[in-house]
């Protein structure tokens, strides 16, 4: 699984039909519908400024995220790759990734969007419990989110879903089954998210009050651990902390983020790393949709932010994206980044604690017990 000199192009759908009360994804709720036409002009101007500033690349990856973009119309989705195809060169195995809502309204759209060239789909099921799926403020049952896995499965080369788990009262043997249910319908790739209590969200309202019991840590650790043996049993082993996939079926776009590839960001909310006079670039768009619409309107773009990252900062933001791989990351590439190498003493006492290990052709990586301590081992080899 190779990304070098890839190039992901993400494209940030920002609607939804509902919020889901644990989610603070960059998603809104627009009762009087959306002016497509509108958007697919301002998406397709600001791709165009953006290829202006990295012109020549190949696009390995084009992932379209949200919200929910699968309430675009076939054709705006059409219409924005063709806008991605018209300034740079699409690599002919190019991976075309939308994340659908799993309703049946949605799986209608399923065959347009394969015409307009998707060829892999991410399923957002959540659950296979009817129970849970409301209390998530969820618009779909788990029979209807497994009919819109079967649609996606007729039409699709690959997909992909994703569950929430460590959920409020979920026990190992509730988990177990539910998880093999899951792998019992997957087919290449699965994203097994543990529930998190996001700030400003009604789930973080519902757990100041003592609302919503979590899981302790030792719970979350025999969910998690379930979870890696369950999935590596099935033939689908973690890739990332939260990502199983068979070998060679792992998601290419995310894999460009992780391995601090290069990527595009288009569209309200989203976030680009470009690579520009031998440097690197963060850059973000205005989040909020019509305010993005307006900007790019007027200025043809809606950046907001346009920043030079320092050596240290690249090599801060590759640790932190590398470490969640279960590849690791090559050492030699953070010393070439930080101008110095990791700091050898901090290596050898986290290795001590058992938290990170390096593997036989020297790479470092990030061991299952320092998995569910990530932040603190990446905050600890950073410093
Ligand atoms: C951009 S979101 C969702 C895509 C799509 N709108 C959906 O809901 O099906 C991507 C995934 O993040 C996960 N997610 C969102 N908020 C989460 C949270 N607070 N804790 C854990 N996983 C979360 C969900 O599994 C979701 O499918
Ligand atoms: S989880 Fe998906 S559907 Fe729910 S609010 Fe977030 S982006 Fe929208």
């Amino acid at each position: 699984m190779s990304a070098d000199h890839a190039f992901g192009v993400y494209i940030h759908w920002p609607f939804c039909l509902s919020k889901c009360p644990y989610c603070d994804f960059n998603s809104h709720v627009r009762q009087g519908g959306i002016d497509e036409t509108r958007y697919v002009a301002a998406f397709a101007a600001e791709i165009a400024a953006t290829a202006a500033r990295i012109p020549g690349r190949t696009v390995s990856t084009i992932f379209f995220g949200g919200g929910t973009p699968s309430l675009m119309q076939p054709a705006t989705v059409a219409a924005i790759l063709d806008a991605i195809a018209k300034h740079w060169t699409v690599a002919p195995d190019v991976e075309i990734t939308l994340e659908a809502n799993p309703t049946s309204v949605e799986a209608t759209r399923f065959r347009g969007y394969r015409a307009a060239g998707v060829n892999r789909v991410s399923l957002g099921v959540q659950s296979l419990d009817d129970a849970v799926l409301k209390q998530l403020g969820r618009l779909h049952t788990a029979q209807e989110a497994l009919d819109a896995v079967a649609v996606a499965r007729g039409i699709f080369e690959r997909y992909s879903f994703d569950l929430i788990y460590a959920r409020p009262g979920q026990t190992p043997d509730a988990w177990r089954a539910e998880l093999d249910r899951a792998l019992g319908e997957a087919a290449e790739h699965l994203s097994l998210y543990q529930l998190t209590i996001e700030p400003e969200t009604p789930f973080a309202a519902l757990h100041a009050a003592g609302k919503l019991a979590m899981p302790n840590d030792d719970l979350a650790r025999d969910l998690y651990d379930l979870t890696l043996d369950r999935c590596a049993a099935a033939g689908l082993p973690a890739y990332e902390i939260s990502n199983h996939a068979r070998p060679g079926a792992e998601c290419r776009h995310n894999l460009v983020y992780w391995r601090y590839g290069e990527y595009a960001g288009i569209g309200p909310g989203a976030h680009g790393r470009l690579a520009i006079g031998g440097g690197r670039r963060a850059t973000a768009t205005e989040k909020r949709p019509e305010a993005w619409l307006m900007r790019v309107e007027s200025l043809g773009h809606g950046r907001i932010v346009d920043e030079a990252l320092s050596r240290d900062e690249q090599a801060d933001e590759f640790l932190l994206m590398g470490l969640r791989l279960a590849e690791g990351i090559d050492p030699q590439r953070y010393a070439a980044l930080a101008g110095r190498p990791l700091d050898i003493d901090r290596i050898t006492s986290l290795a001590g604690h058992g938290f990170i290990e390096t593997t036989a052709d020297g790479r470092l990586r990030v061991t299952r017990s320092g998995f569910p301590v990530l932040d603190a081992v990446v905050a600890d080899l950073a410093a």
